[in-house]
């Protein structure tokens, strides 16, 4: 008889402590949708190459395609649903709104955590740092500038200033 070899996780998700047993072939991604729920992030590729699945983990941007739920243990995840404080968006969010940065919005969550590490790194990004930075994660619907427009604007408004930089 054979059986299946699991390991014991935790790990804190949007800041709730999360503990769990894990078969070592189980992907965060797939860990994170179907133990936690947690659909908003999104499979496209599955091979690392969309950036549909980018989470957060201790604060870096990463492909939860990629990485095993096993190796996420001890970690802090941070996805799209721990964006929103209730019913008000984060200013990522709220941008992303304002200036119609998406459209299918299936490269979204994946963008806008990518986009939340890009701010954090650097509260005064600009226009060609946010068009290099996104530039990770594929869409094919907006042309980016829009997507753009909203990371800078974003940044400007945790600021607490208005964007000085030409957005284009
Ligand atoms: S689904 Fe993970 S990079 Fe495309
Ligand atoms: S909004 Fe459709 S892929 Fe980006």
């Amino acid at each position: 008889m054979t059986t299946t070899e699991t390991h014991s996780i935790s790990l804190t998700v949007n800041g709730r402590t999360v503990d769990d047993t894990v078969e070592p072939r189980l992907s965060l991604a797939d860990f994170l949708r179907k133990r936690l729920s947690l659909v908003g992030t999104h499979l496209g590729c599955e091979q690392g190459a969309c950036g549909a699945c980018t989470i957060l983990v201790d604060g870096q941007s990463a492909r939860s395609c990629l990485m095993l739920a096993v190796q996420a243990d001890g970690s802090t995840v941070e996805t799209v649903e721990g964006l929103a404080n209730g019913a008000e968006l984060h200013p990522l969010q709220e941008a992303f709104r304002q200036t119609q940065g998406l459209q299918c919005g299936y490269c979204t969550p994946g963008m806008l955590m990518r986009s939340l590490e890009l701010i954090r790194d650097n509260p005064t990004i600009n226009a060609e740092q946010a068009r290099e930075g996104v530039a990770s994660n594929l869409c094919r619907c907006t042309g980016y500038q829009y997507i753009v427009e909203a990371v800078v604007e974003a940044a400007a408004n945790q600021a607490g200033t208005q964007p000085s930089q030409d957005r284009g």
